[in-house]
């Protein structure tokens, strides 16, 4: 990708513009991302919860490469390429449980859940082949607060780093005790950045969101930046929260570049957002809580995901007009609202940090050569 070195210039709030029209609807944009950005940092896989015994795993698309977390025998968590060493084919089409061992679903090839190959019918005239020399590929994982990443990255910078401090603001609120409950897939007409510009700013609630507006108190709300994540926040009231019974706060965090962590006493629910062209992008909603048992607990998990989805489908609308207007002849650059729009200028600066280092590569390899 070509960049005007201008539009790479990371301003201060006050006088930045957007970035433009054109990185969020030029079709080469989408290559150039998976190599910068989505090759190079951790991506959201699932919660532990949702792999607690040997042989649960769960499938995983990760810059476009098919990846594969499993429970091993000996109780530890790995993650792999979920691809066969034979022909390529996959080792899991969807999340399972319990399973003794991981079979190919193309020729039958079988792994151990240490990824060793162990089982290749009707191999026996093959010659110079050692079993040895064809286990699964592994792939970086780590995990933040019962929170499964993993990383296509050789040498990643540890997970902690990006999400260091969370922890500490949310006590004595904590993620990991938490149960996964269900998963919802939304598949967005829009580049995967509207819609994360759209996730980092409440200037469009009173537009958008108009009924959820009536239940929030905007002269509370605040929007903190720090080093790889911004904050959303606001008090809470027994009143006015439908999943809790109790006050406190609700935290909306984003993680550079593409999760969103909305926690809630009790609650959690992340927020995917995976590229799938340059005007399309998926977006997954695991949601977790603390009690899914309690008849209380149902009926409240039963409206958190009907209003959730209605917020959403508001959202979609929005984000499937601005690739449009993005798109149009009319529109290559804004500006920003200093007092609601600071974490999108927070969010386009790091991207714009993202695509100098590899500008900045390419020419050292282009130096060297
Ligand atoms: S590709 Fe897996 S067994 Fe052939
Ligand atoms: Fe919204």
């Amino acid at each position: 990708m070509r960049f005007l070195q201008n539009d790479l210039k990371i301003k201060p709030l006050a006088r930045a513009e957007t970035i433009p029209s054109d990185w969020y609807t030029d079709p080469a944009m989408n290559a150039f991302e998976r190599k910068t950005i989505f090759d190079k940092t951790w991506q959201f896989v699932c919660h532990i919860s949702k792999l607690s015994n040997p042989g649960d795993h769960a499938v995983a698309s990760v810059a476009d490469n098919p990846v594969l977390v499993v429970r091993g025998s000996d109780g530890s968590l790995r993650a792999f390429y979920n691809v066969c060493r034979h022909r390529g084919g996959p080792i899991a089409v969807e999340d399972g449980c319990g399973v003794k061992a991981l079979q190919c679903k193309y020729h039958g090839w079988t792994y151990t859940l240490e990824g060793h190959l162990r089982g290749v019918p009707k191999f026996d005239r093959t010659e110079l082949f050692n079993k040895k020399d064809y286990g699964l590929v592994p792939v970086n994982l780590d995990i933040w607060d019962g929170l499964i990443f993993v990383n296509l990255d050789e040498k990643p910078a540890p997970l902690a780093k990006f999400y260091h401090g969370i922890s500490e603001r949310i006590h004595p609120l904590k993620l990991e005790p938490m149960r996964f409950h269900q998963r919802v897939i939304y598949d967005v007409q829009c580049n995967w950045k509207v819609y994360v510009d759209n996730y980092l700013e409440g200037y469009h609630l009173p537009f958008v969101h108009p009924e959820l507006c009536k239940l929030l108190d905007y002269a509370q709300y605040q929007t903190e930046t720090f080093e790889y994540y911004s904050l959303q926040h606001s008090p809470i009231t027994p009143e006015e929260n439908i999943y809790t019974s109790g006050a406190g706060t609700a935290f909306y965090y984003f993680v550079f570049p593409n999760f969103m962590l909305n926690i809630l006493p009790g609650r959690l629910q992340t927020n995917l957002v995976l590229p799938l062209s340059h005007d399309r992008c998926r977006v997954i909603f695991d949601y977790h809580y603390n009690d899914t048992e309690s008849e209380i607990a149902r009926k409240k998990i039963d409206d958190d995901l009907k209003y959730s989805d209605w917020v959403q489908h508001e959202d979609i609308t929005i984000c499937e007009h601005v690739q449009k207007g993005l798109n149009s002849k009319a529109y290559t650059k804004g500006r920003f609202s200093v007092e609601m729009e600071n974490a999108v200028h927070h969010f386009q600066s790091l991207l714009k940090t993202y695509y100098k280092k590899s500008q900045s590569r390419s020419s050292k390899r282009k130096i060297s050569k």
